[in-house]
């Protein structure tokens, strides 16, 4: 691989619950302009990793480094405003708002004037106003959704919810995205799209991507490297053509049902 600079860095990254250990010393780093992937089984830490780098939670030890930054311990907003977005394994959106309101709710993370300025400043906050759902809409035309940018986000199949929440991480104007399970839930053909909108958005918004996914046929399509996760603790990484080959990867989460049908 070439030189590229390092985005993320997580030295001795560990998050304690009680007596359990639910992730064990996550120490990784990733290039900057890269896709790349987190697996595991199932209760193997990935998402407790998802959220203490995003702020959700507070590392019990160790230290997340944002390019050279130390951001370990900043609360979401903060790690957002630096670049940072997510979605969720459990889909969040507001359900009630429309398509184009739950990308706008995204924007305004990033919005100069806020309400309390707003009757002091009103040209000015009316002007942003325009500026963001102009942007949302930019977005939901990106992501495929601008038909359907008045509807209830309710009425929005599955896949169609995943990829609002998407444009809704890119409103925040993230450096860093974070993926956590986007193909659940979807049918191949689903989630042959997603393979293809994850790189075409990484082209055209200059982002580095880490997902977790279940899907191998997403994992080893789209990530340029891997790490495995078990039982909290990193159990391999590399390439995917090395991840699919190792004996450790395999007995711990792939099977041999894997081998014999790839
Ligand atoms: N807030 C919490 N309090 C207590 N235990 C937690 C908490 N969050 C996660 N855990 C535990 O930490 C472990 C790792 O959970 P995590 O959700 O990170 O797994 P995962 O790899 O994302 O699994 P899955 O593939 O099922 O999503 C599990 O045993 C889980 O029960
Ligand atoms: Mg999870």
């Amino acid at each position: 691989m070439s030189e590229r600079n390092i985005i993320l860095k997580t030295p001795g990254l560990t998050m304690r619950f009680g007596g359990l250990t639910a992730v064990d010393n996550f120490d990784i780093e990733v290039q900057e302009g890269r896709i790349v992937g987190l697996i595991g089984p199932n209760g193997a830490g990935k998402t407790t990793c998802f959220n203490m780098i995003t702020g959700f939670y507070n590392p019990s030890e160790g230290n997340i480094y944002f390019y050279d930054e130390d951001i370990t311990g900043l609360p979401t907003h903060k790690v957002c405003a630096k670049g940072i977005a997510r979605t969720f394994q459990n889909i969040r959106l507001f359900y009630n708002e429309t398509v184009l309101q739950n990308v706008m709710i995204g924007a305004h993370l990033r919005q100069r004037s806020s309400w309390w300025q707003a009757p002091l400043n009103l040209p000015s906050f009316l002007r942003e106003e325009k500026e963001i759902s102009d942007k949302a809409m930019f977005l939901l035309e990106k992501v495929g959704l601008s038909d359907l940018a008045g509807e209830k986000a309710n009425s929005l199949p599955y896949g169609e919810q995943r990829r609002l929440e998407i444009a809704r991480a890119l409103a925040t104007q993230p450096k860093f995205l974070l993926l956590d399970e986007p193909a659940a839930g979807m049918n191949p053909q689903e989630s042959w799209e997603l393979m293809h909108f994850i790189q075409k958005t990484r082209e055209d918004f200059d982002l580095t991507i880490l997902l977790i996914e279940h899907d191998m046929k997403v994992v080893m399509g789209v990530c340029e490297h891997i790490w495995v996760l078990d039982y909290g603790k990193l159990i391999a990484e590399g390439p995917p053509e090395e991840i699919q080959a190792n004996p450790k990867v395999i007995e711990a989460y792939l099977g041999e049902e894997y081998l014999e049908n790839a």
